[in-house]
Order: C-alpha cells, then sequence, then structure tokens
C-alpha cells in the first residue's frame, strides 16, 4: 500500500488508535493532519513520528469553532483530501439512572455531533474517489450495562456512515466503518481496571486485547486502492468476540 503524498486527516490523532493510524499513514509516504484538544500531546505524538509532512492542529472537533479552524487549515493547504478518518471519540460509563446531562451532551457532541459536521465541511474538500472511514465499536453489537450513552453514539454514527455511503457514490467516495473490540490504549486505559482488562480479553476468541496499530492495519486496507469495491462495509478488529459470545 503506497499512500506516498496523499491527504490524510485524522481526528483524534495523538494517542491511541488514530495516533497508531496517523504514524502507519506517515511511514507509508502521506501528509498526515491530526486534531487533538491538548498542545503536549500533538507535539509528543509529532515528536515520536517524526515527519516532515505531519501537520498537527489544536482543534476541539465536538465544536462548530473547532470544525471550522479544522476546515480552514484543511483548504489553506490546497490539496484535496484523499484520506477522512473520523476517530475523536470519548466514552463516560454509567447507568441509565446515573447519567448527567453533562455527560450525555459530551458524548454525543465528540462521537456524533463532531464527526457529522466533520464530514459535512470537508465533503467540498474530498478528492473525486476519496475515502471516508468512520471509527464505531463493538458496542453496537452487545448490550453492555453502564454503556447506553456511548453505544448509542456509535450506533448513531453507523446510520450516519450508511447514508453518506449514498449520499457520495457519484463522486465514487467509498465510506466504510471500523469497529474495534477492546484495544490497549490510554483511552481503554483510563477508563478500565486491571480486573476489567482482563475480562475483556477474555470476552474474545483470541483471549487477548487489541493493539492500536492492528485497528490502523485496517483502516490503512479500507483507505487503499486493494480495498477498491469496498464500500459500506463495517469491519471488526476484536479478535473474535461475537464468535466467542456464541461458543
Ligand atoms: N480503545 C478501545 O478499546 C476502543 C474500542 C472501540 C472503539 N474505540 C474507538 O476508537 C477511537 C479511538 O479510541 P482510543 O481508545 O484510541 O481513544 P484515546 O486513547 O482516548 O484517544 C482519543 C484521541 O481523540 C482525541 N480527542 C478526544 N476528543 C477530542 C475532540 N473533541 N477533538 C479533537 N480530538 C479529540 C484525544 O486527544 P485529546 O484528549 O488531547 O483531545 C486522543 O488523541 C474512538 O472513536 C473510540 O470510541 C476504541
Amino acid at each position: 500500500m503506497d499512500f506516498k503524498n496523499k491527504k490524510v486527516v485524522i481526528t483524534g490523532g495523538s494517542q491511541g488508535i488514530g495516533f497508531a493510524t496517523a504514524k502507519a499513514f506517515s511511514q507509508k509516504g502521506a501528509n498526515v493532519l491530526i486534531t487533538g484538544r491538548n498542545a503536549d500531546s500533538l507535539r509528543k505524538a509529532a515528536d515520536e513520528i517524526n515527519s516532515s509532512t505531519l501537520q498537527t492542529l489544536l482543534a476541539d472537533t465536538s465544536t462548530i469553532e473547532g470544525i471550522r479552524a479544522l476546515e480552514k487549515v484543511v483548504a489553506e493547504s490546497g490539496q484535496s483530501v484523499d484520506v477522512l478518518y473520523l476517530n475523536a471519540a470519548i466514552g463516560v460509563f454509567a447507568p441509565i439512572q446515573q447519567v448527567t446531562e453533562a455527560d450525555f451532551d459530551a458524548q454525543f457532541n465528540t462521537n456524533v455531533k463532531g464527526h457529522f459536521f466533520t464530514l459535512q465541511k470537508l465533503i467540498p474538500h474530498l478528492a473525486d474517489g476519496a475515502s471516508v472511514i468512520f471509527t464505531s465499536s463493538g458496542v453496537v453489537r452487545a448490550a453492555g450495562t453502564a454503556s447506553s450513552v456511548y453505544s448509542a453514539t456509535k450506533a448513531a454514527l453507523n446510520k450516519i456512515a450508511d447514508i453518506a455511503v449514498n449520499e457520495l457514490a457519484d463522486r465514487k467516495i467509498r465510506v466504510n466503518i471500523v469497529s474495534p473490540g477492546p484495544i490497549q490504549t490510554p483511552g481503554l486505559l483510563s477508563l478500565t481496571t486491571a480486573e476489567t482488562q482482563a475480562y475483556l480479553a477474555s470476552r474474545s476468541a483470541l483471549q487477548r486485547l487489541g493493539r492500536a496499530d492492528e485497528v490502523a492495519n485496517t483502516v490503512l486496507f479500507l483507505a487503499s486502492e486493494d480495498a477498491g469495491y469496498v464500500n459500506g462495509a463495517d469491519i471488526a478488529v476484536d479478535g473474535g468476540s461475537i464468535q466467542y459470545m456464541l461458543k
């Protein structure tokens, strides 16, 4: 897979899956732009990726202002976007009775509104034949307690992706979803105890957590010409979680 001089935009690229994906695209020669809300994390990510063609943008893509800032930088670059990877998300886990309005809004703003309007504002900047990839989650196929709002955001995202497939087809833009299972990222590790991580690993047929680079590899495949006829797919990167549950 060669992404030489391809323009790749990744929301939430300073750590975890977004970072691993930015690194992988950079290693394949792409011009990568990553966003995040924390300047130090972005700097650290840029240092580690160490590519002259990596660009970072301090922008909160849960807000229209942040999305407009991203659109402006993309427009000023003068290069159409070949790959848009909508990845930034947050999760706040609590039983329905304990969910606050603030937590509900923060998750829907980041995970749904943010992706929706990032896509909307960047559609005019996408190259014909571009690839758009959404990060959903295996939670959509499960019914884990305390995950109602987070799961609902991902289910909403899946529907937006489905419709984008049809709306963008006339420009030969492919839209796909990657649905990770439990992946060892700073996000997951900060939200779970070692005991929970062991439990999550045990729910996969492969009996382990996934790695961020394993999700990144799937994103690169979806973005590549090798996946030229893959459109509207939802690829699980979860070590076989459903298979395990059906055992
Ligand atoms: N890890 C898993 O087990 C797992 C499983 C299923 C699905 N996923 C999905 O995979 C994606 C990545 O997850 P992850 O585990 O890699 O997360 P993570 O380690 O928490 O990283 C999230 C990234 O998104 C950025 N971000 C968060 N909110 C943002 C905002 N409003 N604007 C811009 N950037 C923002 C974060 O940087 P700042 O905080 O500095 O902004 C960070 O770079 C998410 O969509 C998540 O729902 C993860």
